[in-house]
Formats: structure tokens, sequence, C-alpha cells
């Protein structure tokens, strides 16, 4: 079966008459019928297998999620957590330990370095940033190694990285390879399937799809998916049913709204690309974007986002008044949802080794939402005036 087929049939009732969707389990306490129950389903858990003795430890309807999580992951764990940057730490925290050594892109997720300086570097963990290429990569690895992290394509730009050969030298030298799968949330990319050891994904973005929810997912096989689930026991992270819910609903739709955001951004990045002001168009479907070739082999499709960056000319002031002159395009950061958004943003400040960002000029990351194409067209002709000097 096809992953958007079973993507609609998963954690739906079984027995008949039934609603279409499952119900919502909010519960703090599970009761029993009989002591002998109660130690049967502890002694489940105990032995590693998922069960039902206490909504922290979640219930029938997060376990359903996980379900459909891992079978958009490819994976067989996966465990839910209250937002994407929880799904980070819990990676860092089950796999990386003092006096040793991780390394991470330098394209990943901002925030990513607030872990690193509040709590990596405290603990003793040294830390390395590399620039995407398995060169690199190569040189920076040691002997206690614990951890590489990266993010394909990287944030705000979508840098590319070949993720395969990374993943094939994290296994030579068995060091676990940590992907955040956010940009294709599964459906355009699984990054076990390529090599990987851990996807995790913000799923508050194309997996719940409408704004309204803070999720996080990580996924992962074997003795490794286990040592994460048991960490995030230990930390006490869970979801409520509700979010749960919502988030299995998101993925109902996640094929299709996928679809009409990219055939929208791939439109809206041919127009922009020929207006004035334009110096460039970040993004990854677009044949120009560097690493094209690598989003072709590994990627199934494209997604709603792509950033603009203005002649060096243009300034950022001049940036703001278009989008304030925008009627279609919220001013926002948490892409994903099934709106349009517009954020200016600065590259430069999102990455640690040396780079050219800070004499380019200003950018602007757009969402495309599953607005008509036509009606995001003449919002953004209408505002372009304002980048007039
Ligand atoms: C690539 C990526 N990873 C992780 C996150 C964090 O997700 P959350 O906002 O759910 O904590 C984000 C949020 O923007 C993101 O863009």
């Amino acid at each position: 079966m096809t992953l958007q087929t079973d993507l609609l049939h998963l954690a739906r009732p079984q027995s008949m008459p039934a609603s279409v969707n499952p119900a919502v389990v909010r519960t703090s306490t599970v009761t029993f019928e009989t002591i002998e129950q109660m130690r049967e389903e502890k002694q489940r858990m105990a032995s590693g297998e998922r069960a039902f003795t206490y909504g922290r430890r979640g219930t029938p309807t997060t376990h359903s999620l996980e379900d459909a999580i891992s079978r958009l992951e490819s994976s067989e764990y996966t465990q839910l957590l209250p937002s994407g940057v929880a799904a980070i730490n819990l990676v860092f925290l089950t796999l990386a330990r003092p006096g040793a050594h991780v390394v991470i892109a330098d394209s990943v997720y901002q925030p990513v370095r607030r872990s690193v300086e509040a709590w990596l570097k405290p603990w003793g963990v040294r830390v390395d940033y590399f620039d995407g290429s398995v060169e690199q990569l190569g040189t920076l690895l040691s002997d206690d190694t614990c951890m590489i992290y990266t993010e394909v394509p990287g944030s705000l730009v979508y840098e590319m990285q070949d993720l395969p050969a990374l993943a094939q030298l994290a296994r030579q030298r068995d060091i676990p390879l940590v992907v955040d799968n956010t940009w294709a949330s599964g459906i355009l990319m699984q990054p076990l399937a390529l090599g990987a050891s851990v996807s995790l994904m913000a799923g508050t973005k194309y997996v719940v799809g409408h704004s309204d929810v803070m999720l996080g997912t990580v996924s992962a096989n074997a003795e490794l998916g286990l040592r994460l689930r048991e960490m995030s026991m230990v930390l006490g992270q869970c979801v409520g049913g509700d979010d749960a819910y919502l988030a299995l609903r998101g993925l109902r739709t996640l094929a299709c709204r996928m679809a009409t955001h990219a055939h929208n951004a791939e439109g809206l990045g041919d127009w922009l690309a020929r207006q004035p002001h334009v110096a460039r168009v970040h993004q990854p479907s677009r044949p120009e974007h560097p690493g094209h070739e690598l989003w072709r082999r590994d990627f199934s499709g494209s997604n709603g986002l792509l950033t603009i960056e203005f002649d060096a000319a243009v300034e950022r002031q001049r940036v703001d008044a278009m989008v304030n002159h925008l009627t279609l395009f919220g001013i926002g950061s948490s892409w994903g949802g099934y709106e349009s958004l517009a954020l200016p943003c600065d590259v430069a400040a999102a990455r640690s080794l040396p780079n050219p960002w800070a004499e380019r000029g200003p950018c602007l990351r757009l969402h495309v939402g599953l607005e008509d194409l036509s009606d995001l067209q003449a919002d953004l002709s209408q505002a372009w005036r304002m980048l007039a000097p």
C-alpha cells in the first residue's frame, strides 16, 4: 500500500458500526478490572512493550499517532514530544555524554545553537559545526564522537547535503546520524531509508498542518528507538490526547496539502525570480539551486518554503515596508500551516562557520500556503512597489 493511502486508513476504528475517526482518550489515571490485569499491563511495560498504565506514559490516542508517524518515517519506534525543540533536546540527552564530542551541520535550525550553549557545552560536550560536506565531516570525527546532527535541506536558505554519503560515513564509524526531517515531513523524504539512525520532526509544521498544535516526533529503529523512548519516559515528556488527535487528522491530508504547497511555491518561485530587486530565489526545486541534483535524487517533491534574496542595494526597511503591505501573507515564523507567511531572516546570524551572508542583500522567507496562486502573486505584485527607492 502506498504511504498516501496508508495515512488515510491508519488508526481508524475497526469494529462496526463506528465513527470514521478514532475516539480521543484524555486521562491521567488508568483503572483496571482486577489486580492481575494491572500487573499484566505493568509487566508488558517492563518488558519494553507499549502499555496503557498511566496518562504520562501514553494513551491509545498517542499510541495511534506514534504508529502513524512510524509509517511516515519508515521506523520501528516513534516517540511524541510536546514540541520540535523538545524532540531535538531528547535526542541530544539520549546520545550526547559529558566529555564526548558531537558534530552539527552549520545550516541547522537556529535554536539548536541555544541548546549547545545552554547545556551541551556547560555539560562538557565538545561541539564542532561542519559545512554539510562528507569531506569536512570526515576531518572532524574522532574516537569519542557520539552524534552527528544535521537537517536537510538547511534552515532559511535550504543548503543540500548528500545524506546517503553522510550516513555511510557515520555507519563506518559507528556514530548515530540524526536528521531533522521537518522540511520533508516524511512525505517527501525518509532519512532512515537513506541510512540515518534517527529522524526527528517538528510535527508542529506540516504534520499538524493547521498552525494550532505544538508537537515533536523522534523516530528510530531497534535498540536506539527503545533508548529514546526510555529517556522520554525518564524526562516525563508527554502529549495530550486532543493534540495527538489533531495531528492524526493532519496526517490524513498531508500528501495533498504538500502537493498544493509545492505547486504554489514553485509557481511563485518562478515568478519571483523574474521580478526586479531579486538577486536569487532559494528553493531546492529550482534547477540553479546548489545541490538541486541531490534534492531530485533523494526527495519526492517540494514544500511551501522559499527564500527571496534581494539585491544588496535593497535596504532592509524597504523589505519591511513591502511585507507590511502584504494582505494575504501573515507575518510569522512557524511554517507548515495552510496559510501563507512572510518572515525577514538574518542568515548570517544563524550560521557559525565563516559565511558570505553579511555581505549579501536582505532575505525574506515565504511559506506559501494553500491560497490560490494567482491571488498570492497579485498580493506580492501590489506590495512590490514598496521596494522602489
Ligand atoms: C527545522 C525545524 N526544526 C525544529 C523546529 C522546532 O519546532 P517547534 O517550534 O515545534 O519547537 C522548527 C521550528 O521552526 C524548525 O523549523
